[in-house]
C-alpha cells in the first residue's frame, strides 16, 4: 500500500498534505534539542517554538530552514521524522506503508541541493520523493492552467519571495527576492525601538503584522503591545498604529512589486497576450496582508489576484499533483 503526501519545508512553517485527508499538519519549522545532547529531540513545531527562552531545562531551539533554504539538514531530518510520526502514529518497522511525496522546493536548486532535500525526506522515513518548484505548485494549487500561455506567480513566504512566469508545465523565468515575513518582523522590532523606545519580541512583531498591519495608507487601527523599555528596562505597554506598520512594511512590498514588474517586462512576446489575460497571482503567507491587491493593482497593468488561503497554495498544488500521474509526467518531460 502506498500513501501519497505533499509537503513544504518552509522557513516559518512545515506543511503536510495527505491524499484523501487534505492538509493534516502545519507547524512552525522548529526543533528543540536538549542542550548537551545534540541529537536528542525534546520537541518539534509549535511545542518547540514555545520552549524558546521559556524553559528551566537547557534547551536549544533550532530553525533548520533559513531564507527559504534548508540550512541545517540534520535538524530538518530529525524534525520531519517527528512530524511523520505524529501523522502516522501506527507506522512501525513491521507495518510501514510506502510513503510517496511531492516536495515543494525553491526554484533553481543545484543538483547537490536537490540531493540534500531528497536525503532529508528519505532519512525521515519517506520512500519516494519527487521535487517540484514551489511557484509551479502554487499555480496548480490555485487551479490555474499551466499547460499553455503564461501566468505570473508571486510567492511571499517567511524567508524569501519568489516571482515566476509559469507556463508550458514549467517555470519560464523567475527571480528570488530576499524579502520575507521574518525580515518584516525584524523591521517592525527596529521601528518600534526607534520610535517608542520599547523592545518587543519577535512573536509580538509577527502578531502585529498578522493582526493589525495593512497596506492601506490611512488605516486607523491601533494595537497595544507589551515590550521592554530600553532605558528603564521595565516592562511597558505601547499603542502601535497601523500607520507605523504601513511605514515599516510598505517598502518591502514595493520591492516585491518591482520584482513582478521586472518579470512582466522580460516576458517573451509570444506569451504576452496570455499573460495579459491571466495576470498575476499572489500566494504565500505574506499575501494575506490587507490592501495588497490594491497596492499591486496601482502599479501593475495586469489583473492581480490574491489566492484564497495563500499559505496553503503550494502544498495544495502538491496534493493535487500527487495523484495526477499525467500532469506529473508532463512536468517531468519539461
Ligand atoms: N496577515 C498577514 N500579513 C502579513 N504577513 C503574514 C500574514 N499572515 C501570515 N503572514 C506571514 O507569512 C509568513 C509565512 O508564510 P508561509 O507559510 O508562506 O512561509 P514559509 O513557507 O514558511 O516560508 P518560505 O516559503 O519563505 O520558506 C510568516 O512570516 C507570517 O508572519
Ligand atoms: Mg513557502
Amino acid at each position: 500500500m502506498a500513501i501519497n503526501i505533499a509537503l513544504e519545508l518552509g522557513t516559518s512553517y512545515t506543511t503536510i498534505f495527505v491524499d484523501n485527508y487534505n492538509i493534516v499538519l502545519r507547524e512552525p519549522t522548529a526543533v528543540a534539542f536538549l542542550d548537551n545532547e545534540e541529537n536528542t529531540v525534546r520537541a518539534v513545531g509549535e511545542e518547540a517554538l514555545k520552549m524558546q527562552g521559556k524553559t528551566g531545562e537547557k534547551i536549544n531551539v533550532v530553525f533548520p530552514v533559513s531564507d527559504g533554504y534548508v540550512s541545517d539538514p540534520e535538524s530538518a531530518t530529525l524534525m520531519l521524522a517527528e512530524f511523520i510520526k505524529k501523522i502516522f502514529p501506527t507506522r512501525t518497522k513491521f507495518f510501514a506503508p510506502t510513503l510517496k511525496a511531492i516536495l515543494s522546493i525553491p526554484t533553481g536548486l543545484s543538483v547537490e541541493e536537490r540531493k540534500t532535500y531528497e536525503d532529508i525526506l528519505v532519512k525521515a522515513g519517506i520512500n519516494k520523493v519527487e521535487m517540484v518548484d514551489k511557484v509551479l505548485l502554487g499555480a496548480i494549487g490555485a487551479d490555474l492552467p499551466i499547460s499553455d500561455g503564461g501566468v505570473i506567480i508571486a510567492s511571499i513566504g517567511g524567508g524569501c519571495s519568489e516571482i515566476a512566469l509559469v507556463g508550458m508545465y514549467s517555470v519560464i523565468s523567475g527571480c528570488s527576492i530576499n524579502v520575507g515575513g521574518n525580515m518584516m518582523d525584524r523591521a517592525i522590532i527596529d521601528y518600534i525601538v526607534g520610535k517608542y523606545g520599547i523592545k518587543i519580541s519577535k512573536a509580538t512583531a509577527s502578531r502585529l503584522k498578522e493582526e493589525t498591519a495593512s497596506l492601506y495608507v490611512n488605516d486607523i487601527a491601533t494595537c497595544e503591545v507589551k515590550g521592554l523599555n530600553t532605558d528603564t528596562l521595565t516592562p511597558t505597554t505601547v499603542k502601535v498604529c497601523a500607520t507605523d506598520l504601513y511605514e515599516t512594511l510598505q517598502p518591502y512590498y514595493e520591492r516585491i512589486c518591482d520584482g513582478i514588474l521586472g518579470i512582466i517586462n522580460d516576458c517573451p512576446p509570444a506569451l504576452a497576450e496570455s499573460l495579459h489575460n491571466k495576470g498575476v497571482f499572489v500566494v504565500g503567507g505574506g499575501a494575506k496582508i490587507p490592501g495588497l491587491k490594491e497596492m499591486l493593482a496601482e502599479r501593475i497593468p495586469l489583473p492581480v489576484t490574491i489566492v484564497s488561503e495563500p499559505e496553503y497554495a503550494s502544498v495544495s498544488g502538491g496534493g493535487k499533483l500527487v495523484s495526477d500521474k499525467d500532469l506529473m509526467d508532463e512536468i517531468n518531460a519539461q
